[in-house]
C-alpha cells in the first residue's frame, strides 16, 4: 500500500470505531482531551461528519458507512423541519456535506429537495443593497448586519449548484455579486488576505477589514486564507471565470511560500513563532483539497501548476507522518494539532472535524480522484 492507502485505511477504521461511539450525535473539536465533543445537529460543523461518512462509503466495500450516512441526513432533515440553528452562513457547509452529497451520489430526489431548502434558508441571508451574505447574526445587527468572512467562500457552493439545478437567477446573482465582492475587499494585493471586512449597512460602502479568529486585523489568518484558496477555485469552476481561478492561485501562492519546514501552517501567518506557537492543521488540509482543485483546473501546462501540486503532496505527506493519529486504536480523531481558535483560547491544539473532513478529501483526491460534494460530477455513477 502507499501513503495515501495507509493513511485512508487508518481513516477508515477510526471511523468505523466513531460510528459506534457516536451513534446519532455530531463531533465539533476536542477541548485538550483527545475526546471529541458531541452535540444533536446543533454546532455549525455537523455536516463534516456526514461528509466523512460519504467519503468513507464511496471508498470502502462496507454498507455501514452508507447506512450512517443516510441516518445523518435523516437528522439534517429534522434540523431543517425545526430550523435548528440556523441565525448564519454555515447552512452551505452543513448541506453540501450532508444532503448534496446523497444526490451526488445516489440521485436521491428527498437529499436535492432538502439541499434546495437549504439553499433558500441561505439566501434569507443576501442583503441587496450591500451585494453580500451577511454571515452572522440578524439583520441589522449593529457589530454583524454588514459584515463577510473569507469563510463564506464555502458557503455559496451552495447557490451555484442551487442555480444549476432550477435555473433560478436569484441564486447565481447572489453567489456571484458575494463572491466579487470578497474578491476586491477581503484579498489584498499581495495574496493575503482579511479574514473579515465591514460595510455599512446604509450606503453599502466598503468600511474595514478585521479579523475574528486572526492575530490581528492586518494579519493573515491561515484558515481564513485556506477558505479563500478553496472558495475562489470553486467561484472559478462554477463561474468559468479565470479571474476568480488567478485570486484563489495567488491566495495559494502566498500560502505555500509562508509554510514552515514541515509544511504544515501556523495559526497566523504573523504570529511570532516561538516554540508554543500553535499550528492549524486544518488550513494545511483545506488548503491542499484547494490546492489540488486549482491544479485541476489550471492544468498540468501552467507553471504554477507544479508549485501547488508539490505543495498539497509535500504537506499531505507531513500531516500523515507527523500529524495523523496513525497508530493509536484509541483515537477519535484523524489528526491533530488543528485549533479553532487560538485567539479566544477555544480548542487551540485540538482535533476539528473539518480538519479531519478536509484531510480525508484530499486523500480521496490523490488517490482516486474523489473531489468531494462542493459540485456535480461529470460522470455521475447513479
Ligand atoms: N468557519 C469557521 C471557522 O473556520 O472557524
Amino acid at each position: 500500500m502507499n501513503l495515501w492507502q495507509t493513511a485512508i485505511e487508518d481513516a477508515l477504521a477510526v471511523t468505523r470505531r466513531n460510528i459506534e461511539r457516536f451513534g446519532d450525535r455530531f463531533p465539533h473539536v476536542s477541548a485538550g482531551n483527545e475526546r471529541y465533543t458531541l452535540n444533536d445537529n446543533t454546532e455549525w460543523t455537523a455536516g463534516f461528519w456526514s461528509g466523512i461518512l460519504w467519503l468513507c462509503s464511496e471508498y470502502a466495500d462496507d454498507p455501514s458507512f452508507r447506512i450512517h450516512a443516510v441516518r445523518t441526513v435523516q437528522n439534517f432533515r429534522s434540523r431543517m423541519d425545526r430550523k435548528i440553528v440556523f441565525d448564519h452562513h454555515d447552512i452551505g457547509f452543513l448541506y453540501s456535506l450532508s444532503s448534496k452529497a446523497q444526490w451526488i451520489l445516489e440521485g436521491e430526489e428527498e437529499a436535492r429537495k432538502l439541499t434546495l431548502e437549504a439553499a433558500d434558508m441561505l439566501m434569507k441571508r443576501w442583503r441587496k443593497k450591500i451585494g453580500i451574505i451577511q454571515a452572522w447574526g440578524r439583520e441589522g445587527d449593529v457589530q454583524n448586519g454588514g459584515r463577510i468572512i473569507i469563510d463564506c467562500m464555502l458557503n455559496i457552493p451552495l447557490l451555484f449548484w442551487a442555480y444549476e439545478q432550477t435555473g433560478e437567477e436569484a441564486y447565481r446573482a447572489a453567489a456571484e455579486a458575494h463572491a466579487r465582492k470578497s474578491q476586491r475587499f477581503l484579498v489584498r494585493g499581495d495574496g493575503s488576505s482579511y479574514h473579515t471586512f465591514y460595510f455599512d449597512q446604509e450606503t453599502g460602502d466598503a468600511v474595514r477589514g478585521g479579523t475574528h479568529q486572526g492575530y490581528a486585523d492586518g494579519s493573515t489568518w491561515t484558515r481564513g486564507q485556506a477558505w479563500g484558496i478553496y472558495g475562489f477555485a470553486l467561484a472559478a469552476r462554477y463561474l468559468n471565470d479565470p479571474s476568480m481561478l488567478d485570486t484563489a492561485t495567488s491566495l495559494a501562492l502566498h500560502f505555500a511560500e509562508r509554510l514552515p519546514e514541515d509544511q504544515v501552517a501556523y495559526w497566523d501567518f504573523e504570529a511570532p513563532v516561538t516554540f508554543e506557537t500553535k499550528r492549524d492543521s486544518s488550513a494545511s488540509a483545506i488548503a491542499a483539497c484547494g490546492m489540488l482543485e486549482i491544479v485541476s483546473q489550471l492544468g498540468d501546462h501552467d507553471p504554477r501548476s507544479r508549485k501547488l501540486a508539490e505543495t498539497a503532496r509535500s504537506s499531505m505527506e507531513s500531516l500523515v507522518q507527523n500529524y495523523s493519529t496513525h497508530g493509536d486504536p484509541s483515537a477519535e480523531g484523524l489528526i491533530r494539532h488543528g485549533s479553532y481558535s487560538v485567539r479566544g483560547g477555544d480548542s487551540p491544539d485540538d482535533y476539528t472535524i473539518w480538519g479531519d473532513y478536509y484531510y480525508l478529501e484530499a486523500l480521496m483526491r490523490l488517490e482516486r480522484g474523489i473531489p468531494g460534494y462542493w459540485y456535480e460530477r461529470a460522470n455521475p455513477k447513479r
